[in-house]
């Protein structure tokens, strides 16, 4: 015990070791009435360490050339130890983080976790799940299978789109006039870079977390309620400490989700297609274009966004404003949501219903991103896109509105 003790004790005089496990976790106090909905940010976090790790591994053996790219996957799936694991670990892990970032981010909506002080915290969320998507965006090519191909052709034809500059822009973001092998070499290294980049933001995240504290499901600022507590008396007295008691209720979480991960990596990989797409399967042929071109599931809800909106002149650029539009809305939130109360339990009915029909919205837009277009699906993503942007850009009127339930002066549970 007293060697320990003299080893950290070494440390403190060199390093702040003992002040930042105090400061972070052992006298964090984070409010007692966590619930579920909490454990998706550590979840998020144990995926990234999971893809920066299977990704590292899946590099060692993985070629980014267009003559080799496709073979060597499979040769990482069948002649590689472990390596059908590590690549399924990784693939999966994908859609695993936008899940986890989707409830996470859903939950920041319900107890409005942007709302003032967390305007920040926020907004460094949003920078991250920007990151996220062109991770996975910059991922999804090197397999280079058909759908890596067409998926990139579509989304970077996108950016010829762009009036005067577009099709310089094009050239240059694919380093050719067509997807190529300088595009998957240069996909390859961002790649391999941008987790590193999703893992500093994290840490930056955490910091404007611990600056201004947890939210709650109540939405009631425990920092602001009456001090003290069995663990000190200038803690909140609604506040627990972080270590032990929500390190271990995150442990248990972790053990719920890897139960469910596996079963997913070990029975479903796939999904149906979701997860890894049928004509993935087949290398990238730049004479064939598949019968129906469509994204990984968590880009669906854009993809359907930037179909729904008529092209001008034939020009696709009104879609792409409104696809990035519809992601950029969000560094907003914070400025749009103008009830007295932040959390959903004590805001009136209007705003549920349309916190609710918002969801419903995101998942049939998801829906139609995958189908091929008809008139039928162009008109419901029409609506649903009228509905996606009314949510947020009339956020100002109902939600100061609509009635709202007196918020208790401490936390309930
Ligand atoms: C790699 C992705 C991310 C990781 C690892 C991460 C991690 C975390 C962690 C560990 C927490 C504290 C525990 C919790 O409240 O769940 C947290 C809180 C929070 N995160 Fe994230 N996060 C990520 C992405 C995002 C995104 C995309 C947003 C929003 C656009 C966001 C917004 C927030 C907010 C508002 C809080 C405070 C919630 C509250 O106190 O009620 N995060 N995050």
């Amino acid at each position: 015990m007293s060697m320990m003790k003299n080893v950290v004790g070494w440390f403190d005089d060199r390093y702040p070791l003992t002040k930042v496990w105090n400061e972070h976790l052992a006298e964090y106090y984070a409010p007692k009435n966590f619930n579920t909905w909490y454990l998706m940010g550590s979840l998020a976090l144990l995926v990234l360490v999971i893809q920066i790790l299977t990704g590292v591994w899946l590099a060692m053996s993985y070629k980014p050339d267009a003559e080799l790219a496709f073979g060597s996957v499979e040769y990482i799936m069948r002649d590689v130890e472990w390596g059908w694991l590590i690549r399924y670990l990784h693939s999966t892990g994908s859609s695993a983080f936008f899940v986890l970032i989707y409830l996470h981010m859903f939950r920041g909506l319900m107890y409005g976790s942007y709302r003032k002080p967390r305007e920040l915290l926020w907004i460094i969320g949003v920078i991250i799940y920007l990151a996220m998507m062109a991770t996975a965006f910059f991922g999804y090519l090197l397999p280079w299978g058909q759908m890596s191909f067409w998926g990139a052709q579509v989304i970077v034809n996108l950016f010829s789109a762009v009036p005067v500059i577009g099709p310089d822009l094009g050239v240059w973001v694919r380093g050719d006039y067509v997807i190529s092998d300088a595009t998957l070499n240069r996909f390859f290294a961002l790649h391999f870079l941008l987790p590193f980049v999703l893992a500093a933001l994290v840490f930056i995240h955490i910091i404007a977390l611990h600056k201004v504290g947890s939210n709650n499901p109540d939405g009631v600022e425990i920092k602001k309620g009456p001090k003290g507590n069995r663990w000190s008396d200038s803690a909140p007295a609604d506040g627990i400490p972080f270590h032990p008691y929500y390190s271990v209720k995150d442990i248990a979480g972790v053990a719920g989700f890897l139960f469910l991960f596996a079963a997913v990596v070990f029975f479903a990989p796939e999904m149906g297609g979701y997860f890894i797409e049928h004509p993935n399967f087949e290398p990238a042929n730049p004479l064939k274009t598949p019968e129906h071109i469509a994204p990984v599931w968590y880009f669906t809800p854009f993809y359907a966004i930037l179909r729904a909106v008529p092209s001008v002149a034939g020009s696709a650029f009104p879609g792409v404003v409104a696809m990035f539009a519809s992601i950029l809305v969000l560094f907003f939130l914070p400025w749009l949501d103008r009830s007295p109360v932040k959390s959903i339990r004590y805001k009136g009915s209007l705003t549920k219903i349309l916190l609710w029909l918002f969801v419903i919205d995101f998942i049939v837009l998801g829906y139609l991103g995958t189908q091929p277009t008809t008139d039928l699906y162009t008109l419901m993503a029409q609506i649903g896109t009228i509905y996606y942007f009314a949510f947020f850009l009339l956020m100002p009127i109902y939600s100061k509105m609509d009635k709202t339930k007196p918020v208790p002066e401490r936390v309930t549970e």
